[in-house]
């Protein structure tokens, strides 16, 4: 239900929109329909049907910021595929370089010389040096985990509150009142108990944190720098370093999954804020949409690691993946990191995010709306609260879904892509500021229908 004071209002604005999006969209429709029968819910996979309308708009073509429709409308996309196409879509340096892999193979389980490049630019990025390539961020997760407990022989990931990594067991856990962790709502077929596998601590709680590690079972901590996936929460300042104390005090391998946080700049929040991970994740947008995740470990890590494998088993232990590290996977990914995420290329993707957000909060102070909105290098998100949240739980609080539904209707309608699963903006290297105008009349428009 909603928390919007004026919910018959609401109703009723949200369905003038779905009434104007059919209007808009009859051709989507149309492959919608026909798409029913043989797929499940009409979507290729289950979110797609989270996206606002009562069915998907169908997409003709996309290039840099933009795409079109079947329907002939032209969209501002600020999803960005949730991050997969952060660098904007089919980036010319990234095209060509998969373009010539195309016509050279494919995939070979053989490496080629660009996964070596590929790995150098990521270890002077974020100053870990030992690099392994997978075909999502997911798979990263899952295997540097793997690795943790193996070498560790402690059973448990500690977790924050509300976070997602992928779709990876062991992170599927909540708290629920009393502390303890639970499973999360819908938690779809769980294997066993996450009780058994994870412990889960608030964001920015430095002594929840420590209690789980000074319990001796925590194999590493799997943390997103600031949490990215319940809308924006940033760190207090000491929060960080402050686990990486820790982490070294009790012997906790510390995972930054920059997967999203690389919104930060060239080497993530890792770098820009000075942090010593044990390891790192990315993925997503490495390889310009090209399926490529990574994860990087320190020497001290790597050799541990390596140490503990045994050659005759290693491709049967649970780390692997038969097309990871494929060549056209390591061209997109060299060409994208040394040609696309430049340091140029991130300054002009923040400074233009600045006035996505600056624009947001003029118009939420204008309106004397209780909203805030909080900015991560390219990426901002307003959430449905006065002040910034300092917890999942705090953030997962304000969440209004119908509030929500309507706010990315309406924007769909006026030619803007919201991701559908909060109020997140990604800015890529070929957004404009016309791009971010369309978006800042976009939310007043909304934003006096709501509350004038
Ligand atoms: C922080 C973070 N890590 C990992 C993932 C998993 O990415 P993928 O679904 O591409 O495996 C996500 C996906 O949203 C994410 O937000």
């Amino acid at each position: 239900m909603t928390s919007f004071s004026d919910s018959a209002r609401l109703k009723k604005l949200f369905d003038e929109e779905v009434n104007l999006f059919v209007r808009q969209n009859p051709e989507s429709k149309k492959l919608h329909d026909k798409a029913a029968g043989p797929m499940m819910n009409g979507v290729p996979m289950s979110w797609m049907a989270k996206w606002p309308g009562p069915y998907p708009v169908y997409v003709k073509s996309a290039k840099g910021a933009h795409f079109s429709d079947v329907d002939g409308n032209d969209y501002v996309d600020f999803c960005l595929g949730d991050t997969g196409a952060m660098v904007g879509h089919s980036p010319d340096a990234s095209i060509a370089a998969i373009k010539n892999q195309l016509e050279k193979g494919i995939t070979l389980m053989l490496p080629t010389e660009d996964a070596a490049i590929a790995a150098q630019s990521l270890a002077d990025r974020f100053g870990v040096e030992k690099w392994q390539f997978t075909l999502t961020a997911t798979d990263a997760n899952r295997h540097i985990i793997r690795y943790a407990r193996h070498i560790t022989g402690r059973k448990k990931i500690l977790i924050h509150d509300y976070c997602y990594h992928g779709t990876v067991d062991e992170t599927f856990a909540n708290l629920d009142e009393q502390g303890n962790t639970v499973s999360r709502v819908n938690n779809i077929g769980a294997p066993v108990d996450p009780k058994e596998t994870t412990w889960v601590v608030p964001f920015n709680d430095l002594a929840a944190a420590e209690k789980a590690f000074a319990s001796g079972e925590i194999a590493a901590a799997l943390i997103e720098p600031a949490m990215t996936n319940i809308g924006i929460v940033l760190p207090e300042p000491g929060y960080l370093e402050g686990l990486r104390t820790l982490a070294t005090k009790y012997g906790v391998i510390l995972i930054h999954d920059e997967t999203h946080t690389l919104s930060e700049g060239v080497g993530g929040m890792t770098r820009r804020r000075n942090l010593k991970p044990d390891a790192v994740v990315l993925g997503k947008t490495i390889g310009a949409g090209i399926p490529a995740g990574a994860f990087g470990m320190t020497k001290e890590l790597s050799a541990r690691i390596s140490g503990s494998l045994n050659l005759e088993h290693i491709d049967v232990g649970g780390v692997g993946g038969t097309l990871a590290g494929n060549a056209l996977s390591m061209a997109a990914v060299r060409a994208t990191l040394t040609e696309v995420l430049t340091e140029e290329a991130f300054a002009r993707m923040e400074d233009l995010c600045t006035v996505w957000t600056k624009d947001v909060q003029e118009i939420i102070d204008e309106y004397q709306i209780p909203w805030q909105v909080s900015q991560l290098g390219c990426r901002a998100e307003y959430s449905f609260r006065a002040t910034a949240p300092r917890t999942g739980k705090e953030a997962a609080d304000a969440d209004d879904f119908e509030l929500q539904q309507y706010l990315h209707l309406h924007a769909l309608n006026r030619g803007i892509l919201m991701t559908p699963f909060h109020n997140m903006a990604l800015i890529s290297p070929a957004t404009t500021l016309e791009d971010v105008k369309r978006h800042t009349e976009h939310f007043r428009d909304a934003a006096k229908a709501l509350f004038t």
